[in-house]
């Protein structure tokens, strides 16, 4: 048994038994190891998460900003219903290379639609027909965290979630500003959270082996699909 409360260890313990890894997770990180990509996707333990909150709303149009390797993007994708499609934005032509070699040896290819380029301009690009998104994950550049929910938001269904990743980086987002473009991205995202009538949100503190950090969750209310 692990004594003591090491974060990182009881991520360990509790991943081994709810969330293992698989051949297509090993490959994703193993794919952005080799390519010299930093580790800094989302752990095993909060990727399954991401497969329930798909499956509890039986999400069949997901939208994912920040691919990195794919690790992410296949517990989303693990998480559809029959029929169902992930598309994923990725800035960088190397991410998006080694993502892309992820999902075809998964088996992924006709439900993963990776879309390279800098993602305001891909989500504002996006056609009538793509939307409206059941479930958005955004996990890429975090100055630009506000940017992407409130697209994510107008590209969604009234009942939508929206789960956004790196909420409380450390507890930078709640400290005064130090010129951190990422904590301060994060902070506006908050702020404006706290008065969108289109949404109801909250977030959540984690920690565990990505150090201390957090989620924003939320819902996206049936008066936002009139607007
Ligand atoms: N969701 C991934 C981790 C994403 S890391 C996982 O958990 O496995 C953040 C990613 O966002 C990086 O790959 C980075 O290249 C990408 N990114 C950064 N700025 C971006 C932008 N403007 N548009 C699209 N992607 C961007
Ligand atoms: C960074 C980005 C992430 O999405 C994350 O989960 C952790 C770190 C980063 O850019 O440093
Ligand atoms: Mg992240």
């Amino acid at each position: 048994m692990i004594s003591g409360a090491d974060p990182a260890r009881i991520d360990a313990f509790l991943c081994e038994r709810l969330a293992p890894s698989d051949a297509a997770l090993d490959d994703a990180l193993r794919s952005a190891a080799e390519a010299g990509m930093p580790a800094i996707n989302v752990a095993p333990n909060q990727g399954k998460l991401l497969m329930i909150a798909a499956m509890a709303i039986s999400a069949r149009r997901v939208l994912e900003v920040g691919t990195l390797a794919g690790y992410s993007t296949l517990w989303l994708a693990r998480g559809l219903a029959p029929g169902g499609r992930v598309v994923t934005l990725e800035l960088e032509a190397r991410h998006a290379a080694v993502a892309r070699g992820v999902f075809e040896r998964a088996g992924l290819r006709g439900v993963i639609d990776l879309r390279q380029g800098p993602a305001l301009e891909s989500l504002r690009a996006m056609p009538g027909v793509e939307a409206p998104f059941d479930l958005v994950f955004i996990d890429a550049d975090k100055a630009l965290a506000l940017e992407y929910f409130d697209l994510a938001v107008l590209l969604s269904r009234p009942g939508a979630l929206v789960i956004v990743d790196n909420a409380v980086r450390g507890g930078s987002v709640a400290a005064p500003p130090t010129g951190d473009a990422s904590a301060a991205g994060m902070r506006r995202l908050l702020d404006a959270l706290a008065g969108d009538p289109r949404v109801a949100a909250t977030a959540l503190q984690t920690v565990g082996s990505k150090g201390h950090d957090g989620f924003v969750a939320a819902v996206v209310l049936p008066a936002a699909g009139a607007r």
